[in-house]
């Protein structure tokens, strides 16, 4: 393995046509929804940041503690020789606890990110911190079919998947990746962090903080579409709006219209009546055996799990069957 940063296929981020094709999609069916995937520009990507901080958002303080205290554990199951693939790699941060606890020429690492610039500062940051590391960083949507490096003779495939993302997908996509994942992972295994279900007013509140981050956040969207794509909306027209939905076991997020009023978007005019919703996330909270269920029907098999005292939070291990 070469150490060093090896780019592969780099290619712009999710752009601007495809953010108003889909916002077109979106403004267009009934309920209003778009993929919580345009929260994620570069301003975006900051307020996830100040999230993963602030003190009602356990998820992110409470993997990071699992893995810090089971780093060494987790790498025993990936095997001697690793092409290590992290998904939606974001900032890098969690990651470095699983490269610490792993000889540094045991592993080759492969972030795939759709954000190039994002995934390139952190790249860069983690070549100054983990000299002699092979590093090739993928700009894709690791949610389509993307081609990895190969992998070297004697190494198997593991992938990471931190952070809960799987529960912002539908169960329909969440049931892809996993079999995407487990298809491109075979003979290795995936790590993933999964979200658990809970008190509902601890949810509550990690998604209503006192500080209105994640109201940024979400409202985010709306400001990228003005900047971006020149929608036009009243300034005070949306409000912030989460709330625990126990029929679907997932925490909703939407844009929800303070009053009538319209959103003019590239010569379409959209109406919204007052309280009417852009639905922009959907957060599933899952069960240990409930996921792992999930993760059989799609070709894994189950394997250790990792959960904190509350039992709030978990990260699985989970065998991807040979062939
Ligand atoms: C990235 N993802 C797991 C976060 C979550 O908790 O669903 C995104 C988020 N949305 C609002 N706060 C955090």
């Amino acid at each position: 393995m070469k150490p060093g940063i090896e780019w592969r296929r780099p290619r712009a981020s999710a752009d601007s046509e495809q953010f108003a094709a889909d916002l077109h999609a979106a403004l267009s069916r009934a309920p209003k929804a778009i993929s919580p995937k345009y929260f994620y520009d570069e301003a975006g990507s900051r307020l996830f940041e100040q999230i993963c901080e602030l003190p009602e958002y356990y998820p992110t303080r409470t993997e990071l503690a699992l893995l810090r205290a089971h780093a060494r554990d987790m790498a025993t199951q990936f095997g001697p020789q690793v092409q290590l693939i992290e998904y939606g790699a974001g900032a890098l941060r969690k990651v470095r606890l699983l490269l610490d606890a792993m000889p540094r020429d045991s592993v080759e690492f492969v972030p795939v990110d759709i954000s190039g610039p994002h995934l390139l500062a952190a790249c860069d940051g983690l070549a100054g911190d983990y000299p002699g590391l092979a590093i090739q960083p993928l700009v894709a949507d690791f949610t389509r079919p993307h081609t990895l490096p190969p992998c070297a003779e004697g190494s198997r495939r593991v992938g990471f998947f931190p952070g809960s993302s799987i529960g912002n997908f539908t169960p329909s996509e969440a049931d892809a990746f996993l079999r995407l994942a487990a298809s491109e992972l075979a003979g290795g295994g995936l790590l993933i962090g999964i979200d658990l279900e809970k008190d509902h007013d601890v949810l509550h509140a990690a998604y209503n903080d006192a500080a209105g981050v994640t109201a940024a956040f979400n409202m985010n969207l709306l400001d990228r579409a003005r900047q971006e794509l020149g929608a036009e909306f009243p300034p005070d027209g949306f409000e912030h709006l989460a709330f625990y939905n126990p029929a679907y076991r997932r925490i909703e997020m939407h844009l929800r219209a303070t009053r009538p009023l319209e959103l003019q978007l590239g010569g379409e005019t959209y109406a919204f009546h007052e309280g009417e919703t852009l639905h922009t996330e959907h957060s599933h909270k899952y069960t240990v055996s409930g996921f792992q269920a999930l993760a059989q029907r799609a070709g894994f098999k189950p394997g250790k799990v990792w959960t904190d005292e509350n039992g709030w939070f978990a990260v699985l291990w989970l065998e991807a069957q040979d062939g």
